[in-house]
């Protein structure tokens, strides 16, 4: 599904990623694990388009879109969960899941039922505004916002970071739900534990340097790597 090959990424001078290199087959929910700065987000923003890298190829579906804006991917079936959410603080949970709809999907797609089937706090409030939805509602609303445009890949960053250790556990039984349905996942985290549930398969980075790659169990059973580069 994708295949991301020596990339290397800039925020002007700053040389952030260095050859970085990953893949995540159809259906595989794949970590990606690193402390604070590390350059999750910098990677995700790179297959994006977001932060297009400046050298190194990203093969999506068996095409390469390096270089390739941010919308064109979205519409070849990326789905993007920022880490910031960026969700609409003046529209109402409802208005901002069909503001996300991206055209008629025949068949088994995601719609706004299947959507409120899957996060039933959501249909709840689902007239409040976005602006007055705790962190948690906000995280869920981003990744539900996320899947009513069909992805094909979702790129999540950080679901769980700055949420209260329940809604930690209510969202990590959504995202296992949500692997159930064979979505295939990228996800940035630096909470171990709880990714390793998750994953099929990982990748550490530090320093925007890909230091290791394995299954969950290689990753659990790896304690040196762990303290290199996951401890802070
Ligand atoms: N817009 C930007 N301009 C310049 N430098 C940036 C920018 N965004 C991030 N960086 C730098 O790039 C490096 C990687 O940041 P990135 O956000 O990818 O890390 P991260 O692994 O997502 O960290 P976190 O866990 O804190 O979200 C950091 O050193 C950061 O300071
Ligand atoms: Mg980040």
């Amino acid at each position: 599904m994708l295949e991301v090959k020596g990339i290397h990424t800039f925020y002007g001078l700053s040389h952030i990623l260095f050859d970085v290199s990953l893949k995540v087959n159809a259906g595989e929910v794949v970590c990606l694990l690193g402390r604070n700065g590390a350059g999750k987000s910098t990677t995700i923003k790179s297959i994006m388009g977001i932060a297009p890298p400046r050298q190194g190829r990203i093969i999506f579906k068996g095409e390469d879109v390096a270089g390739r804006k941010p919308y064109i991917l979205a519409r070849r079936g990326m789905g993007y969960d920022p880490d910031d959410r960026r969700i609409f603080a003046d529209l109402t949970v409802e208005e901002n899941l069909e503001i996300a709809i991206k055209g008629y999907v025949e068949g088994e797609g995601w719609n706004k039922e299947r959507v409120y089937d899957f996060f039933p706090a959501l249909k709840v409030i689902r007239h409040r505004r976005g602006g007055v939805l705790s962190g948690g509602e906000q995280k869920m609303l981003a990744i539900a916002r996320a899947l009513m445009g069909n992805p094909e890949l979702l790129l999540l960053d950080e679901p769980t970071e700055g949420l209260a250790p329940v809604m930690v556990r209510v969202l990590e039984e959504q995202l296992m739900n949500l692997k159930k349905t064979g979505l295939t996942v990228l996800l940035a985290e630096q909470n171990l534990v709880s990714t390793l549930k998750l994953s099929d398969r990982g990748y550490i980075i530090d320093n925007g340097r890909i230091r290791f790659e394995g299954t969950v169990q290689e990753l659990r059973d790896n304690e040196e790597i762990q303290k290199q580069c996951l401890m802070v």
